[in-house]
């Protein structure tokens, strides 16, 4: 499982819950949190959800959405954080990862403004965001990559109004 969700999760969480993955790719960490009790679901291009449109989940809203090196490929990146807040439950958590555009190995355009700007737009509190330097160990890469790493909370509208 992704360390650094894992860390999030324990940091934020002190009993399993619901939670949606944007971009699952081939679910390890959906399935790494259903083995911990949790609730989880994943979607991706592969399922037939194309996460340049908003996606409503039919099955359950969620207390815990994450998105883990997808949103730097789409071209309609403010609409995978639209997602997040649409199937959040209010004081919900979300959490994303994805390449900063000083990495040199992806093409992302991302930086700490970019994403403080969206997740402001839409309606986010208590955002952080971090650039981290991550090495690539798996078979055929062994490299560093800059990540941005944010997360923010839905919160209720009385509570900022
Ligand atoms: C680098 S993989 C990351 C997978 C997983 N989140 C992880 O951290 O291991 C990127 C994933 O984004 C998905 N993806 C790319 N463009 C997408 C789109 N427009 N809509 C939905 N999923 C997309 C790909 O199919 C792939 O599974």
């Amino acid at each position: 499982m992704n360390k650094d969700l894992q860390t999030f999760i324990a940091n934020h969480f002190s009993v399993p819950g619901r939670a949606l993955d944007l971009g699952a790719g081939d679910f390890h960490d959906v399935n790494a949190l259903i083995e911990l009790g949790w609730k989880a679901v994943g979607v991706d291009k592969t399922t037939g959800v194309d996460l340049n449109d908003l996606y409503e989940d039919p099955r359950m809203s969620f207390n815990l959405v994450y998105s883990n090196f997808v949103i730097h490929k789409l071209l309609h990146p403010e609409k995978l954080v639209e997602t997040a807040y649409e199937n959040l439950d209010t004081n919900g958590w979300f959490f994303l990862q994805t390449f900063h555009k000083s990495d040199t190995i992806s093409s992302s355009r991302l930086d700490e403004e970019t994403i403080a700007g969206r997740l402001d737009s839409i309606g986010f509190k208590n955002s952080t965001i971090e650039v981290l330097n991550i090495y690539d160990n798996d078979p055929g890469h062994g490299h560093w990559h800059r990540v941005l790493m944010a997360s923010a909370q839905k919160v209720a509208k009385e509570c900022y109004s």
